[in-house]
């Protein structure tokens, strides 16, 4: 990859992350792969929820651990969001849907990627969310040419 792209935020809290996530979905286009990382409580659905609402998504954001996925057509974009919490083995992962909907005409948002280490096609960027005692500290690193892509247009505004 010719130009990875990295940094780090600390938001301070929940109203944070949101407007976080709404000024990132402007960047979004279709077919990124975008994986959240995070303990239980990080704030990986929160941040979802500020994306969609960007989006134009009025409606509830649900944490989409039954089913697996949850899928929203919106008026930009198609957007999955996955969560791989409680994914064990491949064939749940492959039952999920989500080799018909990864990098194709959609966004993706992916909770737990690491549940599914090793079987998941290419990501192109990368969000670790760390607790800190009151807020959170946000860190995001492009993976893929197209997620630099993605990543460059914040740099050129002054937000990276
Ligand atoms: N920047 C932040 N600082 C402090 N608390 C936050 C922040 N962002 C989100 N939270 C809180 O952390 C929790 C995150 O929950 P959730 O988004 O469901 O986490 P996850 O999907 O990672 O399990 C919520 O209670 C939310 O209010
Ligand atoms: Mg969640």
């Amino acid at each position: 990859m010719l130009n990875p792209v990295s940094h780090t935020w600390i938001l301070q809290n929940e109203d944070a992350t949101l407007s976080w996530g709404r000024r990132f979905s402007d960047f979004l286009y279709p077919g990124l792969v975008v994986t959240l990382e995070g303990e239980l409580g990080a704030g990986k659905t929160t941040l979802t929820r500020g994306v969609l609402q960007g989006l134009g998504y009025t409606g509830r954001v649900k944490s989409p651990t039954y089913p697996i996925l949850e899928t929203y057509s919106l008026s930009r974009l198609y957007f999955y969001h996955f969560d791989f919490y409680r994914i064990y083995d491949k064939n749940e992962l492959e039952d999920s849907g989500f080799r018909e909907n990864f990098g194709g005409s959609g966004v993706c948002f992916v909770e737990w990627p690491e549940k599914a280490e090793g079987w998941l096609p290419s990501v192109d960027i990368g969000i670790k969310i760390k607790i800190l005692a009151e807020k959170r500290e946000f860190t995001v690193v492009s993976l893929s040419e197209a997620g630099s892509l993605c990543l460059e247009k914040w740099q050129k505004l002054g937000w990276l």
